[in-house]
């Protein structure tokens, strides 16, 4: 008789010093992640006080247990709604364990390599999933292309631990959710432009979220300073891949 799966868990853990980690069971692969707690620094919350921007959000401070019960929680609920997410084949109060759901969409999109049109039926599908969360009257938290992941032609949704004030309105974290997205983007090394427009639209066809693509345009006003910086020329020369990547969103937002 082999070991069971708790107890496999249980010394990967004595050995395994990483909060997230693939473990083998019987043939099978799954991603055991730790509880541990959530909560933004002093200096994150003063660089929200100095720039109240959406993805500056603090999140909701919450013990180790707290977290893990809402990510188990949240993961559930979605799954009931018809959202696609992991099975979670293992719980107790320190450490939870998921079915392996494929590959993170990021690590397709990045692909210097990657055609048209594979990108474009993967943001068709990250912008579906994510319609499908918010018209549910829901948020993800932590909307980045890496945090969905692709297997069997199928979309699921991962990594759903970050919460926040309940005062905090729906239509932000909403707003917050498609921003991280847009942010995620930008990241790619496709040998194309990513046409963000056609993002915002499409995300907005599928919410009826439409006051979001003002607020997208105002926040690009806000640090549109910022962006004619980088565009002098010895500064541009300095600026790396993503900055690059960065301020080509901001440009594409202030001409929505
Ligand atoms: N069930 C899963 N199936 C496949 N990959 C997973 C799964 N859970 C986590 N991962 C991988 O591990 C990474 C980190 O997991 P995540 O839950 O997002 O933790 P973190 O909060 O550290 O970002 C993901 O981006 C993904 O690549
Ligand atoms: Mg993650």
């Amino acid at each position: 008789m082999g070991m069971t799966f708790e107890k496999l868990i249980k010394k990967e853990l004595e050995q395994n010093s990483s909060d997230i980690f693939p473990l083998i069971f019987e043939d099978q692969k799954y991603w055991v992640k730790q509880a541990r707690a959530t909560q933004s620094s002093s200096l994150h919350k003063f660089y929200y006080f100095l720039f109240p921007f959406e993805v500056l959000l603090p999140v909701k401070a919450k013990t180790a247990q707290e977290a893990l019960q809402f990510e188990t929680n949240k993961l559930k609920q979605f799954n009931e709604l018809g959202i696609t997410t992991p099975h979670i084949a293992y719980q107790d109060e320190h450490v939870f364990a998921l079915e392996d759901c494929g590959k993170n969409i990021n690590s397709f999109i990045r692909k210097r390599d990657i055609s048209k049109e594979r990108m474009y039926f993967f943001i068709d599908a990250l912008l579906e999933t994510l319609a499908k969360i918010h018209n549910n009257g829901l948020f993800h938290g932590g909307a980045q292309a890496r945090n969905f992941t692709f297997k069997d032609d199928k979309v699921y949704v991962i990594d759903l631990e970050d919460s926040f004030e309940e005062s905090i309105d729906l239509e932000l974290l909403q707003f917050r959710d498609l921003l991280l997205l847009l942010l995620s983007l930008t990241k790619t090394r496709a040998s194309f432009d990513m046409d963000y427009e056609y993002v915002i639209e499409k995300y907005i066809a599928l919410t009826n979220n439409s006051s979001f693509k003002m607020r997208l345009k105002q926040l690009a006003s806000k640090i549109s300073w910022l962006y004619c910086i980088s565009q002098i020329k010895w500064v541009k020369k300095l600026l790396g891949r993503d900055v690059k990547g960065f301020f080509k969103l901001i440009k594409a937002l202030k001409e929505l």
